[in-house]
């Protein structure tokens, strides 16, 4: 098989240059730009020698690719600069991250900080805390925010593993964002089951709901949930001046696809916004995913998802500046039961809007993807075809209720399918060897009395380097 006859670019997904990329880091607005960081190996397709990738957009839509912000080239970080955040404060950017450093083959990592005024030039102020003691070295992954209670504190969540190889997450204070004090840690007074590491904790709060976002490793596979490698779900939570956390519901998974790991958030006015990695595959997997040798990079981030409460659930709903993306006014049919269309180009985006609720769908383009739901079987799957093995291989969940809309963001090897205003999404790399028809095609409930499919081309973002005049 030519692996050169995959699908191989995107358009307006993050995608690095040339290597692999996996999570979004220090993600902030900062004076009147977006910026996005990212883990990268500039250098290969393997997960070593991790830097800062870093991106630049005026709207979160066009993006302008910048030097690498962070390399691993300090003592403190030799062996990768380890994801983090970024925090505003006098008119500076400051990171926080995790430098990993491997001596003999052991493990150290350190919480370390880095400034700067422009937003391009990045100076590190190395490490910034001692090791917590009762810990392994995989601690990591910090993530800073504004003290909800105190003017000029900041408060910082760690993800961490315990001595006795327990999942757990720490959370540190500080009134000038270079020295912090150790305030907490959810194992003190949760037994929840959090498997053997917390990757990527995020605290937020929309609306007045606190909300405990994290990458949790080693939950057992069930039926429904836990199907990936790795996991990213939330806890709605209450959250203390003293540092505490109170979970109040169980951990719920944020996307039932097969890529979906590492999300981080940051405020944009009112919104909290989204990004995460499109990754977490199995080791075969990763290896042969087709974009390496036909195009040099490996790995994408999500588009942008505006956060939102409902029902004491999150919903995550595309950023309304995609439709930037949009080419034209798009097409609008009407359908009966049911249908098919032949999309013009694998960059779209589609909506399926039912009349009334449907208590089943059918949904599938060619050979790529299928979305099925059968409401008596409260059950909704997502299949695709394995690029290693070219089997179907599928991702399934309960779900309640009848299906209103269905959204759909492809970029050729990529799939963002949102349900239901967010309620439910899946996110997925799709391949088929034998190429596609580009077939859309659906079949829905006879008591649905109609559908509606918008279907919109969306342009090809120029991602290159342009050159931007910091003052
Ligand atoms: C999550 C993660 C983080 C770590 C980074 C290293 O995917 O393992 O915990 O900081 O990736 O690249």
């Amino acid at each position: 098989m030519d692996r050169k006859s995959w699908q191989d670019k995107v358009g307006y997904h993050i995608t690095p240059d040339y290597g692999l990329m996996n999570d979004p880091n220090g993600l902030i607005k900062f004076k009147d730009d977006y910026h996005v960081f990212y883990q990268l190996n500039p250098n290969g397709f393997v997960h070593k020698n991790k830097s800062w990738g870093h991106m630049v957009s005026t709207n979160m839509v066009d993006w302008e690719q910048q030097p690498i912000a962070l390399h691993p080239d300090s003592w403190f970080d030799k062996d990768g600069v380890y994801s983090g955040c970024a925090i505003e404060h006098e008119e500076k950017i400051y990171l926080f991250y995790t430098g990993n450093v491997i001596d003999d083959g052991v493990n150290k990592s350190y919480q370390c900080g880095a400034v700067s005024e422009d937003g391009q030039r990045f100076e590190k102020l190395g490490p910034i805390m001692e090791h917590p003691v009762g810990y392994t070295r995989h601690v990591r992954d910090p993530k800073v925010f504004k003290s909800p209670f105190q003017a000029d504190e900041w408060y910082m969540v760690l993800g961490a593993q315990t001595n006795d190889l327990k999942a757990d997450l720490l959370v540190y204070k500080s009134s000038n964002l270079l020295e912090w004090e150790f305030l907490y840690n959810l194992r003190s007074d949760h037994d929840t089951e959090l498997g053997y590491m917390l990757e990527c904790p995020d605290l937020i709060k929309i609306d007045d709901q606190y909300v405990l976002i994290a990458s949790p490793q080693g939950l057992k596979k069930e039926d429904y949930r836990f199907q990936n490698r790795y996991h990213s779900g939330y806890f709605i939570c209450d959250f203390f001046e003293d540092g505490s956390i109170k979970l109040l519901q169980p951990f719920k998974e944020l996307d039932h696809g097969f890529e979906f790991y590492a999300p981080q958030t940051f405020r944009d006015g009112n919104q909290n916004i989204l990004y995460a990695w499109m990754g977490v595959m199995e080791d075969e997997q990763e290896r042969l995913v087709p974009t390496i040798e036909s195009s040099g990079w490996l790995h994408n981030l999500t588009i942008p998802r505006i956060l939102e409460l409902k029902e004491g659930e999150l919903r995550q709903q595309p950023a309304a500046v995609l439709s930037q993306l949009r080419e034209g006014k798009g097409n609008k049919m009407t359908f009966d039961k049911a249908g098919h269309f032949p999309l013009q180009s694998l960059q779209t985006e589609i909506i399926l809007a039912f009349e009334k609720e449907t208590d089943q769908l059918n949904l599938t383009l060619d050979r790529l993807f299928s979305l099925s739901f059968q409401l008596e079987e409260g059950v909704l799957s997502f299949t695709r075809q394995s690029w290693v093995t070219d089997e179907k291989e599928q991702r399934k969940r309960l779900f309640d209720g009848g299906m209103k809309e269905v959204r759909i963001f492809i970029d050729h090897s990529i799939v963002e399918i949102f349900i239901n205003g967010g309620a439910c999404v899946f996110s997925s790399r799709i391949f088929s060897r034998a190429g596609s028809t580009n077939e859309l095609s659906f079949e829905f409930s006879k008591k649905t009395s109609s559908m509606s499919l918008q279907v919109f081309d969306l342009k090809t973002v120029d991602f290159s380097a342009k050159a931007i005049n910091y003052v």
